[in-house]
């Protein structure tokens, strides 16, 4: 039930932060450390390689998956769009091990994935937030997401929720390999949880921004570099799917390969800043582009924010910034999709899940 709200997305939105509480809970244990199923830390141990497969957000989060499990715990990653999988089937490794992430569990894509690789007899993890679902019945190990239903169409707290679980199991992972480190994502997470917390707090901030940028305009860019770019495809898919307006996230260095030359007088640019690395060359993207007309607008994060930023970040590990980061993101898209009148919940043209091929 929606209670109070006027949507499930919003509610949804709301919800992060006690999702990321209910990660830790589900995932700790009675020593404070990581608790997870003994043979699916045994598949990644075992693993040479891991290829993550889905579709849409979930796709985004195994982007970010990729790099926590190849950072932390040293293992290469690929990831794949599960409906491009079967027309150019990567060489696989020795010992692969497919992880299937899907909210849903339903997603037809997905399965038709997993039966080709159970028939090749490769092992499968599905990380999901419907155990009882078909992927994961049809997958050797299930990893639940604990975020509650989630019944608006577009995604939020089930990618939040992937990439918390995602950053669990790489760490995990490390631990079972012994590979020193020096990160405690259950920590990390209740940091992650509070900040959350601080941008729910302020939603007349982003409902603003959402005036100011997306009230009229055809289309809009999301730029960022590394994790940055990552966050920036799920922004301009949140954002096209429910208030229909032609986006697309961008990596500011491909902006002078050719999109560079969509900007015009007013084009709304939206860039985000939440890595050190990459900060000064994203800086230089946002003037190239205002330069060309845009209205641009940079999303921070408190110790890398300068003057005239449309909003600035509260500080979490660098590991776990696209889960701050996206919640600004979700509450632009609503915004933008409210003024515009849009069925929030009920996107034109779209199903909560996709079980055609
Ligand atoms: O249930 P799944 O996670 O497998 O669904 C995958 C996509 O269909 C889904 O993420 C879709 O892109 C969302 N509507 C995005 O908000």
């Amino acid at each position: 039930e929606k209670g109070t709200y006027p949507h499930f997305m919003l509610k949804e939105i709301d919800e992060q932060p006690f999702v990321m509480r209910n990660i830790i809970q589900e995932y700790q244990d009675e020593n404070d450390e990581i608790k997870l199923d003994k043979k699916v830390r045994q598949a990644m141990v075992e693993a040479d390689r891991i290829y993550i497969i889905a579709a849409g957000t979930s796709y985004h989060a195994g982007l970010v998956g990729k790099e926590f499990i190849e950072k932390l715990a040293n293992v290469p990653v690929e990831v794949h769009i599960a409906s491009e999988f079967s027309y150019n089937m990567p060489l696989l490794s020795e010992k692969p091990l497919f992880v299937f992430i899907s909210q849903s569990g339903e997603t037809a894509d997905s399965r038709a994935v997993l039966v080709r690789i159970k028939e090749l007899g490769h092992p499968a993890l599905t990380i999901t937030n419907v155990p009882g679902s078909t992927l994961s019945r049809e997958a050797n190990h299930t990893l639940h997401l604990h975020a509650g239903p989630e019944i608006a169409v577009a995604s939020t707290k089930a990618y939040t929720a992937q990439i918390a679980v995602l950053a669990i199991l790489a760490v995990d992972t490390a631990k079972a390999k012994n590979v020193a480190f020096d990160f405690d994502p259950l920590q990390e997470l209740a940091i992650v949880a509070s900040a959350m917390e601080a941008l729910t707090d302020q939603k007349e901030v982003f409902e603003q921004l959402a005036k100011e940028y997306f009230s009229t305009t055809r289309n809009a860019f999301f730029i960022g570099r590394s994790t940055d770019y990552h966050v920036c495809m799920e922004a301009a898919l949140k954002l096209k799917e429910i208030s229909y307006i032609q986006a697309e996230g961008f990596a500011g260095g491909e902006l002078k390969h050719g999109t560079i030359a969509l900007i015009e007088d007013g084009t709304p640019v939206i860039a985000l800043a939440t890595q050190e690395n990459v900060n000064y060359s994203i800086r230089g993207n946002v003037q190239e582009v205002a330069a060309r007309g845009a209205n641009t607008g940079v999303i921070s994060i408190k110790g890398l924010e300068q003057e005239g930023d449309a909003f600035v970040l509260p500080q979490v590990h660098d590991l776990l910034t696209p889960l701050v980061s996206v919640v600004p993101m979700q509450l632009l898209a609503y915004y933008a999709a409210l003024h515009r009148d849009c069925d929030v919940d009920k996107p034109r043209n779209l199903a909560k899940s996709v079980t055609v091929e």
